[in-house]
């Protein structure tokens, strides 16, 4: 599993960049599939979620090579359309490789992702577009067999803006003889980097960002594809926020500011002082955080889900009671009996947490059950006195590179200590 050790009290100052995106590489990976030729992807996170879709890649007959965040995908000789149960199980944002395989092969068969620390994770809203888009779906033993003769031209509206339908609704849709258009889409940077990355690939779709992205068919992509995945925002709203608690001094870099409105109007809010440019943010903190009333989380452009555990992290030493709504999962909770065990006070009633402010928190042994829920506990450990050891690092290596040495650039004392 590997963990963190992290000795609390530093202040971090400096500066640092971000690496890419998870979020985008992974359904940008996904759709490497499309064009049975080759793409070539900069500024790749090297994750373990990476590693995973890099081997999915590898399993269904593609030639995979990457170094240096550079990741290099040749799916000429792509010879297979079942995706490996085993690494469907490790991550289950592999659900958008049946999107691409449909596209590309007209069948696809996988297994259903599961669910995981965060709650059930369905996929009906994926299942039910596909359906409307004339793909048979059928399911058995847990394992979904999708085969179409031809994708339907239709108008998919969305009862959620489920950042995962919207990727697979596009994916499926690249070849389609007409148009699809989905309504009520997830808005998120990351569905715009993917789009991006498909239309260099050449395809057509328009309205990425927006509530409705439109899909016109298109014959043919091209064999040669060079992207560079955008920079990752929840890792720069993550490295604010452990700035922040530490009333640190820091300096994001390479990062679009646009991208956190939801955050930086947060944390501005604790008494932060945020000064933004083009591609980089500048935090200096308070000697005493504010605590904020109300915040939900809601999908982009308002407070992100993924940066709830984190912004709850610096709430629990606010002076004062803050509360935050989860309105995305039902269950990304389970951080909040491990910030207590560090002393915080924080209360749950369903997804309504109550943050009651303390002015101390005392190092000792806690356990990360997810990502964010980890990065989280690591940014209480950098302002609790002493040490703190945060179990479950690969939980956190799934979304983080190199967290522990950023953070050391940034003056913390953090040591990562693999199994
Ligand atoms: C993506 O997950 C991200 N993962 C998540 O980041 C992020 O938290 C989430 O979007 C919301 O922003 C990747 O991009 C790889 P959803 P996804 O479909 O696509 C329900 C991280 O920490 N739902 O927008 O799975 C679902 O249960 C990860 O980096 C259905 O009910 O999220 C959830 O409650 C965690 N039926 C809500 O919608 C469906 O068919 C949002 O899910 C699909 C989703």
């Amino acid at each position: 599993m590997g963990k963190y050790i992290v000795q609390g009290g530093n202040k971090l100052s400096g500066q640092i960049f971000v690496s890419g995106a998870k979020n985008a590489v992974l359904p940008i990976l996904a759709s490497t599939v499309l064009n049975s030729g080759i793409s070539i992807l900069k500024n790749v996170p090297m994750l373990l979620d990476t590693m995973v879709a890099i081997d999915i890649l590898r399993d269904l007959g593609c030639d995979v090579d990457y170094g240096e965040n550079t990741v290099i995908v040749n799916s000429k000789n792509m010879n297979k359309t079942t995706v490996n149960q085993d690494l469907v199980k490790k991550m289950r944002s592999s659900i958008v490789f049946l999107g691409a395989i449909i596209s590309r092969f007209k069948e696809a068969s996988i297994c259903y992702p599961g669910g995981c620390n965060l709650g059930k994770r369905p996929i009906d809203f994926h299942l039910l577009a596909f359906e409307k888009m004339g793909i048979n779906i059928n399911e058995e033993n847990e394992i979904i067999k999708a085969s179409v003769n031809n994708i339907t031209p239709t108008t998919i509206n969305l009862p959620f803006a489920s950042v995962g339908a919207t990727q697979n609704i596009i994916l499926a849709s690249i070849f389609v003889n007409g148009k699809v258009i989905i309504k009520n889409c997830a808005r998120e940077p990351e569905i715009i980097d993917m789009a991006n990355f498909l239309i260099k690939m050449g395809a057509n779709i328009s309205g990425a960002g927006t509530d409705t992205i439109t899909i016109t068919g298109v014959d043919k992509l091209k064999e040669l594809v060079e992207y560079t995945i955008m920079p990752d925002r929840i890792e720069a709203g993550t490295f604010l926020c452990m700035s922040a608690i530490t009333n640190g001094h820091t300096k994001i870099d390479g990062i679009n500011p646009q991208y956190l409105t939801s955050l930086i109007e947060i944390l501005e809010s604790t008494g932060c002082i945020i000064h933004t440019n083009k591609n980089s943010i500048n935090i200096k903190a308070p000697n005493v955080i504010k605590p904020i009333e109300f915040l939900e989380t809601k999908p982009y452009p308002y407070f992100p889900t993924d940066l709830q555990p984190q912004i709850m992290s610096l709430l629990a030493v606010a002076k004062g009671t803050s509360t935050i709504k989860e309105n995305i999962f039902e269950a990304r909770n389970k951080h909040i009996a491990e910030l207590n065990k560090l002393g915080c006070n924080i209360l749950e009633n369903d997804n309504t947490f109550i943050i009651n402010g303390v002015d101390n928190l005392t190092g000792t042994t806690v356990f990360s059950k997810d990502l964010r829920g980890g990065a989280g506990l690591i940014t209480a450990g950098l302002f609790a006195k002493g040490k703190t050891v945060v179990e479950g690092a690969c939980y956190i290596n799934r979304g983080y590179e190199n967290l522990d040495k950023k953070l050391n650039l940034l003056g913390a004392d953090i040591k990562y200590i693999k199994d």
